[in-house]
């Protein structure tokens, strides 16, 4: 089975997504697909840098055009992490999947709790290793446990950028939601709790 995580920015969807990678999942995450792109300082890459710094979504074509070029659904099941995030999305997805399976998972949480957790949020380069810097800080400040390399804040976890990728957020989840729900595929999880209490609410999903 496949697996949609949706949520609001810093609702802990890469930190469950590198959870489920050790239980035998992909993860893709259009988020990081697109940051690697600027890092490499390709064409699409420029193309996108300034609307990611200003909390926007990219158009929906560079996003299918990134997901087709790395995913391979038959020999792997997948957490998408980032996508979809409007309704236009949500169908191009429902395309993607046909004759596989999967569930969507919306990641509730509070918005107090948001702001506070993107402020601490430092991360390697590629983004797959997410820590905090009160709720899960590196051994060693400012470096990643795994690689050794140095942790960075995303441009984006500035407070201005937060505050309009919420409002973004708000403006275009609810039609993905009602997609969803539509199709009885959407759980919900309580997204405020501990790391590890939501990981075993996502696990159970998985299971049954
Ligand atoms: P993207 O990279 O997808 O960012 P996002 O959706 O805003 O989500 P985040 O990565 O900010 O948060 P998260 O839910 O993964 O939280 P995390 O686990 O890190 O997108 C970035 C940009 O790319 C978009 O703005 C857009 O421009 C573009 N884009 C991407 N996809 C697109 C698409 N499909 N279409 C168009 N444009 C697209 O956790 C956050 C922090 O909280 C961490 O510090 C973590 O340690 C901590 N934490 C996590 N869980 C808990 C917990 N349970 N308790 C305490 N702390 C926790």
């Amino acid at each position: 089975m496949n697996l949609i995580l949706l949520g609001a920015p810093g609702s802990g969807k890469g930190t469950q997504s590198a959870k489920l990678v050790d239980k035998g999942f992909e993860h893709i995450s259009t988020g990081n697909l697109l940051r690697s792109e600027i890092a490499a300082g390709t064409e699409l890459g420029k193309k996108v840098e300034s609307i990611l710094e200003e909390g926007q979504l990219v158009s929906d074509d560079v996003v299918v055009e990134l997901l087709n070029a790395n995913l391979n659904l038959d020999n792997s099941k997948y957490i998408f992490d980032g996508y979809p995030r409007n309704a236009q999305q949500a169908k191009k997805l429902c395309e993607i999947l046909d004759g596989h399976t999967y569930k969507a998972i919306f990641f509730d949480i509070d918005t107090d709790i948001l702001v506070k957790r993107l402020a601490g949020r430092r991360t390697t380069k590629d983004g797959k290793h997410i820590y905090n810097i009160v709720s899960n800080p590196p051994k060693v400040e400012g470096i990643c446990d795994v690689t050794g390399e140095e942790l960075i804040q995303r441009d984006d976890d500035k407070e201005e950028v937060v505050r309009k990728r919420l409002d973004v957020y708000n403006e275009t989840m609810q039609g993905v939601l009602s997609h969803y729900r539509e199709l009885n595929l959407l759980e919900v999880v309580d997204a405020n709790r501990d790391v590890n209490d939501v990981f075993d609410s996502v696990m159970s999903i998985v299971k049954n």
